[in-house]
């Protein structure tokens, strides 16, 4: 499996900053062998994004899609349309989705079965609260997500990513110890029983990325805050992985 490398740059970028960031991208990442390069803008930016990026060594991810096709729901989104324009990932499950947005595991199951019927790979998102790793429910949580999220579904390879993003470390400096997440990320992969890569977030960095892809268990990153910044994104592009 070959490492992933995602960036999610969240609601930052309107269409004129997201090209210029996906040009400057372009140029400081340069050449990248073996590695999946992924960049996931806000919806506005997508089809000019896509534009850019078409041939070259990056793909494109949306941060969120409705789980039915098309119909009466007033401000969403449709994965077809996403895969109209050449997008073939898609984040389902996002912490902020879920903490800031209420989405549930129910909510969350229906978008990772269309997502598979449509073919767009779904980077599914799961991740303990602080007060949970305190209260030691990390591996609870965790299960809850995974059993409710993937009913009825087998994560294939190439067709599911999961990402394991401890909440506490998302945007907040605090990273998951290369211990600590490649503990989480070996029990997700017991519970999934197939082959699946296993990306971490939560404050990743071009300073700490090489030891965090050092781990086995961890098959590549999803980076917030580092993927805006085209010098810190292209450093973690090319970590060295043993
Ligand atoms: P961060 O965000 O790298 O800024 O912590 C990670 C994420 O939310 O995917």
């Amino acid at each position: 499996m070959e490492p992933v490398i995602a960036g999610n740059w969240k609601m930052n970028k309107d269409p004129a900053e997201s090209r210029a960031l996906v040009q400057q991208l372009l140029a400081d990442i340069g050449e990248v062998k073996e590695r999946i390069v992924i960049i996931v803008p806000p919806f506005t930016s997508l089809l000019h994004v896509a534009e850019i990026a078409r041939n070259t060594c990056l793909k494109i991810g949306a941060q969120n899609m409705h789980w039915e096709r098309s119909g009466a729901f007033t401000g969403e989104i449709s994965g077809l349309f996403l895969t109209s324009i050449g997008v073939e990932y898609v984040l389902i499950g996002h912490s902020e989705r879920r903490h800031i947005m209420g989405e549930t595991d129910e909510m969350l199951n229906r978008k990772l079965k269309t997502a598979l019927d449509i073919g767009l790979i779904s980077i599914f998102c799961v991740g303990e609260t602080e007060q949970e790793r305190v209260q030691n429910r990390t591996e609870e949580v965790i299960l809850r997500q995974l059993e409710n999220g993937l009913k009825g579904i087998e994560p294939e390879v190439h067709k599911m990513i999961v990402a394991y993003e401890p909440v506490w470390a998302i945007g907040t400096g605090k990273t998951a110890t290369p211990e600590q997440a490649g503990a989480v990320h070996a029990f997700i992969r017991k519970h999934l029983k197939k082959p699946c890569t296993i990306l971490y977030g939560g404050s990743v960095n071009p300073d700490n990325a090489e030891v965090i892809m050092a781990q086995k268990e961890i098959d590549g990153v999803l980076v917030g805050g580092a993927s805006l910044k085209p010098e810190s994104f292209a450093r973690i592009v090319h970590v060295t992985i043993p």
